[in-house]
């Protein structure tokens, strides 16, 4: 099964993906559940991960080619193999985050993006958890971990919230987590989602 977590920044899905693969790899044993993360999730990743992150990257477009290549790359190298080897995959941000963050957040083309995204044929993902939380919540705890990150503003982190609510409306894969929630009824309920998709 291909999960992927998503979210806007301050979520929790770094906390609740790895409580999540932990529960996993106690039923289903450690090495047959990958946790992995985009973007920079493939060895040697962390390039790209830093030329995305730095935010030295000013042209919208350069910017989605860039986390596409790493995709490309997390894609071939580690989420491929593990999926064919029949392994649980749990990856942090994905497809949906290009949309939530490229189209919804920058402003691109949706059409011109999915058509890319669909050039490539990524795998899609069985089941995605939006862990979703007002933006105040989010900021206040990105500000309580020094991490607030000044690139985005809250407009465009507010656009973002409202592209990811938006998407999750027109695919079923989707579930919402109210992720304002302490860690472990959030993890309780991750638990639930991903039983009953497991073992239904
Ligand atoms: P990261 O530090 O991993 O954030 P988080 O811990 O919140 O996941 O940074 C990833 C950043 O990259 C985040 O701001 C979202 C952004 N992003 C995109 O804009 N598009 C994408 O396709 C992906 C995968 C991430």
């Amino acid at each position: 099964m291909f999960v992927t977590f998503e979210g806007i920044d301050g979520a929790g899905k770094s906390t609740q993906a790895a409580l999540c693969a932990e529960w996993l790899g106690g039923l289903l044993g450690d090495s047959n559940i990958l946790l992995t993360k985009e973007p920079g999730g493939w060895p040697g990743g962390e390039s790209l991960r830093d030329a995305l992150l730095s935010g030295g990257l000013s042209d919208p477009w350069g910017e989605l080619y860039v986390f596409l290549a790493d995709r490309l790359e997390h894609v071939k190298r580690v989420i491929r193999p593990a999926l064919e080897e029949g392994k649980t995959v749990i990856c942090e941000r994905y497809i949906d985050s290009t949309l939530a963050y490229q189209v919804w957040g920058r402003g691109l083309s949706l059409k011109r993006v999915n058509e890319l995204i669909q050039w490539h044929n990524f795998p899609m993902p069985d089941l995605t958890l939006l862990f979703d939380l007002p933006l105040e919540e989010a900021l206040r705890r990105m500000n309580a971990r020094g991490e607030r990150n000044e690139l985005e503003g809250e407009v465009f982190l507010s656009r973002v919230r409202e592209g990811y609510k938006s998407i999750a409306g027109e695919h079923d894969r989707i579930k919402v987590v109210d992720a304002a929630l302490d860690v472990w009824s959030v993890h309780e309920i991750v638990r639930d989602i991903i039983a009953r998709c497991l073992f239904q």
